[in-house]
């Protein structure tokens, strides 16, 4: 049969009440523009979703990552719902579509990719997991959890296949560089580097020799930087993710357990705050309180020769209303900042925004001291 590839690209190309959520109307265009190409066998399956004020195409397909046919299946979808978004006056209508010309990928046009091929197993349960109002450093802290400690993932310690730990592929973002390490041998080092998210972010986690072949991603995370593709501020880099589970890798339930802790991440309220990152169901996706608090949702699917079976809404679930009660703890405490650090972002994780200019503007003003 070949291999799989999965590919979860999103994009904001409009949204309704300022920068709350997708509206109906755009999601049906994506589906039917999905379902088109599914008919024509371009793709095996897809879903929409909406993240927020990000609108999400999965799909599979037997294409490889970063085939032309796929990223232009996305991209002409997104250029069709930025239509319809402009047409209905809504906000931010084609946002994060940055040019006006595909040639050939959408890496660096705007959108958000998570993809990975693989071999599919007998049977192969998939999570994609969406964010909204953050930043693609905000799966370091969950993506390191899974597949690296044992306090979250009972399996490192007792299950044989995955006691040997994981490859983690960490990009530098800054300096376009990528690094291969191991853990648990390399886990202060890592460490080292991923507790600086803004700048280190996993890209993709491989198993080490095992029941799965060591050349195929488990785990996958989108990291482009919009104001790094712009020049400047002109959105948030709302990042998603695809991670395998079970059998030889971390199970489901040690997945979703790395949300369970709504830790702090970047990119609230004009992408310059700090706040706690809350797990919800595909309903709660809407960001409302000071344009937020960041949002995770998580479909769970079964994949079944290149079909999905699902989705799960795998936060609707009560075993989650710790987590979001803390998370409003969180937000009140943060939102008692102000515009104070650091609630809100440190100075250099400013530059992009009006910051700059503030202090341009009194230069001739600082005198000596
Ligand atoms: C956008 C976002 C928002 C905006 C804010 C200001 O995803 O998170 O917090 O940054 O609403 O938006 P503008 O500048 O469009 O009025
Ligand atoms: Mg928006
Ligand atoms: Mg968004």
């Amino acid at each position: 049969m070949g291999k799989i590839t999965v590919s979860l690209i999103k994009a904001d190309v409009g949204s309704v009440a300022g920068h709350v959520t997708v509206p109906d109307e755009l999601i049906r265009i994506a589906e039917t523009s999905l379902l088109e190409a599914k008919e024509n066998g371009l793709i095996e399956d897809f879903r929409v979703f909406k993240a927020g004020d990000d609108l999400e195409l999965l799909m599979s397909h037997r294409r490889g990552e970063d085939d032309e046919e796929i990223h232009k299946l996305a991209w002409e979808t997104f250029l069709k719902a930025a239509e319809k978004a402009r047409e209905m006056k809504l906000y931010g209508a084609g946002q994060d579509l940055l040019s006006d010309a595909f040639s050939g990928n959408v890496r660096g046009l705007g959108p958000g990719i998570a993809e990975m091929e693989f071999t599919e197993r007998k049977a192969e349960p998939i999570i994609a997991f969406m964010m909204d109002k953050t930043e693609p450093g905000a799966f370091n802290l969950p993506i390191f959890r899974i597949f690296a400690d044992p306090f979250n993932t009972a399996g490192l310690v007792i299950d044989p296949s995955l006691h040997n730990g994981f490859i983690f592929e960490i990009w530098d973002i800054a300096e376009h560089k990528k690094v291969f390490m191991s853990a648990p041998e390399e886990m202060y080092d890592i460490l080292a580097l991923i507790g600086g998210k803004s700048r280190f972010v996993i890209k993709r986690v491989y198993p080490k020799e095992g029941k799965l072949p060591t050349d195929e991603p488990v785990a996958v995370v989108s990291t482009e930087k919009l104001y790094k593709i712009a020049g400047e501020y002109v959105g948030k880099d709302d990042p998603v993710a695809l991670v395998r589970a079970q059998s030889g890798l971390p199970a489901v339930g040690e997945v979703l357990e790395a949300f369970a802790f709504p830790h702090l991440v970047s990119g609230w309220m004009r992408g310059s705050h700090n706040g706690p990152l809350m797990p919800v169901s595909f309903n709660h996706s809407r960001c409302t309180r000071f344009d937020g608090p960041p949002r995770v949702i998580g479909a769970g699917f079964q994949l079944s020769n290149g079909k999905l079976f699902g989705p799960v809404d795998l936060f609707d679930d009560p075993a989650y209303d710790y987590t979001r009660q803390k998370a409003m703890e969180i937000t009140e405490y943060m939102r008692r900042h102000g515009p104070f650090e650091p609630h809100r972002l440190p100075r250099e994780e400013m530059e992009y925004t009006t910051l700059p200019k503030v202090i341009e503007k009194l230069k001739d003003r600082f005198e000596s001291i």
